[in-house]
C-alpha cells in the first residue's frame, strides 16, 4: 500500500503519468504485466511514407486489430555522413513513435542496424564500406564499434523520450541484427562470435524490454530468436524458454524493375495467421503491413522499384487493401476474444487423417479450437465432439467455444475493393501540361573528360562517390599513334562493367548504352566506334539503380565500371587488344542539374493540384528512366521504359498530398536519361470505384466506399449467385425479397452500412440444404 501511494504521488508531481510496463516471456508468451498475450503487429517503415500520413495509417493499423506497429531504423538516412546526424522530416523516428504511443499502440523496434528491407545498401552508409580495414557483419573492429556506436545513439534518443515499455513508453521488444542467422555459415568462426557480441552489445544497453533476433537459431540467452517467411506454425525456437514469435509474415512481396506486381491472396496470409496461432503463436508481425514509397535513392537493389506496395493490407498511398485488410481485421478479432484460452489453454489436438487436424485449448473456463487443413486440394467434411464442419482446402476454422465456426481463413466475407484513378479535376487545368526545358550540362565530360580526380586505376563506383549520387563518369584519353597496332583495324571499345545501366561516348559521340539484366550485373559490353589519330576522349557513364541489399558479403558486391577496359583492333583473324585499365582516369560524381538543383526551381506554367483529399499519382507514361520531383520533393527514380508486359501500360507513382500546394503554384522537373515524351504526363487521385462482396449467410456484411457515399447497387442476390466482381448473376434460387431493393434503402447516399446477412432479411431461399450468400456490386 505504502509503495503504490509513493508511486501515485511522484506521479503526481510530473506532468504526465506513465506507468513503467513490464514486457517479459515466459516460454509460452509474451507477457505484458504479468498477462499472457496474443501479439498482432504491422510493419510500417515511417521513411516510406510522409509524418502527414502516419497518424492515418497507424490509425488503420489500430482499427485493424494490431496491437503494435514495428519497424526498422535505418542507419544510412539517419548518418549519411559519419557523425552527422538527420532526424528530420520523415526520418523523425521519435515522433513517428510517439504517433504510435498517441494511438494507444505499442512499438516494435528493429534496430539492425543491418536491416535488409529492400532499402539501399541494406541500410549501411556506403562511407562504412569505405572506412579503413573495413568488414562488415563479423568480429572486425571497426565495423563493431560503428555498429555499437549508433545503435548506442538510437537506445539513447529513444531513452531520452521514454519509449520503451520498461520506461511507461509503447516500445515492448527490440531486435539487434537481422536475419544474420541465414548467412551465418559464410562467416566461419568469426560469424558465432560475432553474434554472441551483438548480443552482448544489445544487452548491455538495458532497454528494459526483451531483444529478438530474428532467423538466428543459436540466438545466445536472453535473446529471443524468431521466424521470418511465409509460414512459420513449424517453426520452434532454439530455447524451450522462448516464445513462438513470427516477425516478418511477408503479406506479398517487394517488385523489381521490369517485374510483375506481387501478389498473396488474402486466404493464403489468413491461413498462415490462424495455423500459427493454432500452432502455439504468441506474436506475428505482417511484413508489410503498409509498405509505401522507396522515395529518393532509398530503394535497394539491384533494380527494387520506387514503389514498395507490397500487396500489404494498406496499399502504397494507404489506401485499405480490401478484402485483405478486413479478412485480417476479423481473423485479429477472433484471436484478441480468445486471448486467455490461447496463452493458459492445455492444449490437445485430434488426428483426422488426410492432413486435417484440430486443436483445443482448455482452461477451466472454456476451450477454443482450430480445425485446420493443410491438404492443398481437398476439402474435409469433418465430425468433430459431434458436430460436423466443412474445412476447405488449405483453410483453418476458428470455434472460439469449440462448438461455433465463426471464421475460416478461406470464406472471405469482407468487401473487395476495385480502385480506380480518376483525371485531375481541377478547375482550369489544361489536359496537357507545359514544360520548359534544358539539357544538361555535359560538354566537359564527354569533349574534355574533366572530372574531379584522377587515377590510374578503375575503381568501384561505391568507392569514388561514396554513393552521393547514381552517376558517376568515367573518362580517360588515349592518344593513338597511327603507328599503333591497333590503329586503322575495325575499332571497337570493350568494356568489362558492373554498372548496372551503362552509357559509352568516344569523342563525344554516344556509342551505345547497356542495361544489365537482373541478376546479371556482370557483363561485358563491345560497340564499335570512330577513333581519331591523336587524343581520343573516352566518357563512360555508370549508373546504379540501388546498391544490393542482402546476402553474405552483398556490401563488397562491385559496382560500376570495374573493368578492363579495351580497345579493339580487328583485321580479319587478328584482333589487337589495347587495356586501358591503369591509363589515367578521371572521375565526376553526379551530373550538373542535380548539383545546381535545377529540381528545385520553380516552373513558369505551374499547374493545380487535383481536387479533394483522395491519394495522387503522376503517371509518367511515355518517358524513359530518370527521376522525378514535385516542388523540390524527390518522388523517386522512374523508369517506364523498363515495364514487365504483364504490366500493361501503368507508370503512376505517387506523390503525397503534402508535397503539394493548394494554391495551385506546382511544380514537377524530371531528369530523363534515356529521352521520352512528357506530352501525356498527368496527374490523377485514386480512389474506390466500386465494391463488392460475396458473402456467406449468418454473417454481417459492412460496405464502405472509404469515405465517399455508396451511389447505386449495380447487382444484389441471396441465394447462390454466380460469377465474380464486375459479373455477378443470379444463380437457381434466390430469396423472395428483393436484394437490390433493400441494399439501395440501407446503404445508398450513405459512407457505409452494415448488413445482416440473412433470411431474416432477404426472405427464405431453397438451395437444397447449402449455405447461401449474398452478392453484391455497389457503385462509390
Ligand atoms: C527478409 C528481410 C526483410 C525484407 C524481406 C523481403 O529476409 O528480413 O528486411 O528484405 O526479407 O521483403
Amino acid at each position: 500500500m505504502m509503495i503504490s501511494l509513493k508511486f501515485l504521488l511522484c506521479c503526481l508531481l510530473v506532468s504526465s503519468c506513465a506507468y513503467a510496463t513490464i514486457v517479459s516471456h515466459d516460454g509460452r508468451a509474451i507477457t505484458i504485466d504479468g498477462h499472457r498475450r496474443v501479439l498482432l503487429s504491422g510493419s510500417i517503415h515511417y521513411p516510406r511514407s510522409t509524418t502527414e500520413m502516419w497518424p492515418d495509417l497507424i490509425k488503420k493499423g489500430k482499427e485493424g486489430g494490431l496491437d503494435a506497429i514495428e519497424t526498422y531504423v535505418f542507419w544510412n538516412a539517419h548518418e549519411p555522413t559519419r557523425r552527422q546526424y538527420d532526424f528530420s522530416g520523415n526520418l523523425d523516428l521519435i515522433r513517428f513513435l510517439k504517433t504510435i504511443q498517441d494511438e494507444g499502440m505499442y512499438g516494435v523496434l528493429r534496430i539492425g542496424p543491418y536491416v535488409c528491407a529492400e532499402w539501399n545498401y541494406g541500410g549501411f552508409p556506403v562511407w562504412l564500406h569505405n572506412m579503413p580495414g573495413m568488414e562488415f557483419r563479423t568480429t572486425n573492429t571497426a565495423f563493431m564499434n560503428e555498429m555499437q556506436n549508433f545503435t548506442t545513439m538510437i537506445v539513447e534518443m529513444v531513452k531520452k523520450e521514454k519509449l520503451f515499455a520498461s520506461q511507461g513508453g509503447p516500445i515492448i521488444l527490440a531486435q539487434i541484427e537481422n536475419e544474420y542467422g541465414n548467412v551465418i555459415g559464410s562467416y566461419g568462426e568469426a560469424g558465432k562470435a560475432y553474434i554472441k557480441w551483438c548480443a552482448n552489445m544489445a544487452n548491455s544497453l538495458d532497454v528494459g524490454v526483451p531483444w529478438i533476433m530474428c532467423q538466428q537459431d543459436d540466438a545466445p540467452q536472453p535473446m529471443l530468436n524468431t521466424c521470418n517467411g511465409y509460414y512459420c506454425d513449424n517453426f520452434t525456437p532454439n530455447n524451450p524458454n522462448t516464445p513462438k514469435m513470427w516477425t516478418e509474415n511477408w503479406t506479398g512481396w517487394y517488385k523489381n524493375w521490369g517485374g510483375k506486381d506481387p501478389h498473396r491472396t488474402t486466404e493464403d496470409v489468413a491461413f498462415a495467421v490462424a495455423r500459427f496461432f493454432q500452432r502455439g503463436g504468441t506474436f506475428q508481425n505482417y511484413y508489410m503491413y503498409h509498405g509505401g514509397t522507396n522515395f529518393d535513392r532509398t530503394a535497394g537493389g539491384p533494380y527494387i522499384t520506387t514503389t514498395y506496395d507490397y500487396d500489404a493490407p494498406l496499399d502504397e498511398f494507404g489506401n485499405l487493401n480490401q478484402p485483405k485488410y478486413g479478412h485480417l481485421k476479423q481473423l485479429h478479432d477472433v484471436l484478441h476474444a480468445m486471448e486467455k484460452t490461447l496463452t493458459y489453454g492445455n492444449i490437445s489436438t485430434v488426428d483426422f487423417g488426410n492432413l486435417v487436424t484440430a486443436t483445443v485449448y482448455k482452461t477451466e473456463e472454456g476451450s477454443s479450437c482450430f480445425i485446420g487443413n493443410v491438404n492443398e486440394t481437398s476439402d474435409a467434411k469433418i465430425n468433430f465432439q459431434g458436430t460436423f464442419y466443412d474445412v476447405p482446402a488449405w483453410s483453418v476454422s476458428i470455434l472460439p467455444d469449440c462448438k461455433t465456426e465463426t471464421y475460416n481463413t478461406a470464406k472471405i466475407n469482407t468487401q473487395t475493393s476495385v480502385m480506380v484513378k480518376k483525371a485531375n479535376e481541377a478547375e482550369n487545368e489544361p489536359s496537357t501540361l507545359k514544360w520548359s526545358w534544358r539539357p544538361e550540362n555535359i560538354d566537359n565530360v564527354l569533349l574534355k573528360g574533366k572530372g574531379e580526380s584522377t587515377m590510374r586505376q578503375l575503381f568501384d563506383q561505391k568507392v569514388v562517390s561514396n554513393d552521393e549520387s547514381d552517376y558517376l563518369w568515367y573518362m580517360t584519353t588515349v592518344n593513338i599513334k597511327e603507328q599503333d597496332p591497333v590503329w586503322g583495324k575495325n575499332m571497337s571499345l570493350r568494356i568489362n562493367s558492373t554498372a548496372h545501366v551503362l552509357h559509352a561516348f568516344v569523342n563525344g559521340q554516344h556509342i551505345g548504352n547497356y542495361r544489365a539484366e537482373n541478376g546479371k550485373f556482370h557483363y561485358v559490353f563491345e560497340q564499335d566506334a570512330k577513333f581519331n589519330p591523336g587524343a581520343n576522349v573516352i566518357t563512360l557513364l555508370s549508373i546504379t539503380v540501388g546498391l544490393p541489399n542482402y546476402g553474405a558479403f552483398f556490401e563488397n558486391v562491385p559496382a560500376g565500371i570495374t573493368g578492363p577496359v579495351f580497345i579493339i583492333g580487328r583485321n580479319g583473324d587478328e584482333t589487337i587488344v589495347k587495356d586501358l585499365s591503369t591509363h589515367k582516369w578521371s572521375y565526376k560524381t553526379g551530373l550538373s542539374g542535380f548539383e545546381n538543383q535545377l529540381f528545385s526551381s520553380e516552373s513558369p506554367s505551374t499547374w493545380s493540384a487535383p481536387l479533394g483529399s483522395e491519394p495522387v499519382v503522376v503517371d509518367l507514361l511515355g518517358l524513359g528512366k530518370g527521376t522525378a520531383w514535385i516542388n523540390g520533393n524527390n518522388i523517386g527514380r522512374y523508369w517506364p521504359a523498363f515495364l514487365a508486359d504483364i504490366d500493361g501500360c501503368s507508370a503512376e507513382y505517387h506523390v503525397p498530398r503534402s508535397f503539394l500546394n493548394s494554391d495551385g503554384d506546382n511544380t514537377l522537373v524530371l531528369f530523363e536519361e534515356i529521352g521520352g515524351n512528357p506530352s501525356l504526363v498527368n496527374f490523377q487521385t485514386i480512389g474506390v470505384g466500386n465494391v463488392c462482396a460475396n458473402v456467406y449467410e449468418k454473417n454481417v456484411l459492412e460496405l464502405s466506399c472509404n469515405g465517399k457515399p455508396i451511389s447505386s447497387i449495380k447487382f444484389a442476390s441471396f441465394g447462390n449467385p454466380g460469377g465474380n466482381c464486375g459479373s455477378f448473376e443470379k444463380g437457381t434460387c434466390e430469396a423472395s425479397n428483393d436484394a437490390a431493393a433493400i441494399l439501395t434503402q440501407e446503404c445508398v447516399g450513405k459512407e457505409k452500412c452494415s448488413i445482416d446477412v440473412s433470411e431474416k432479411k432477404f426472405g427464405a431461399a431453397d438451395c437444397g440444404g447449402l449455405a447461401k450468400r449474398l452478392a453484391v456490386e455497389a457503385i462509390c
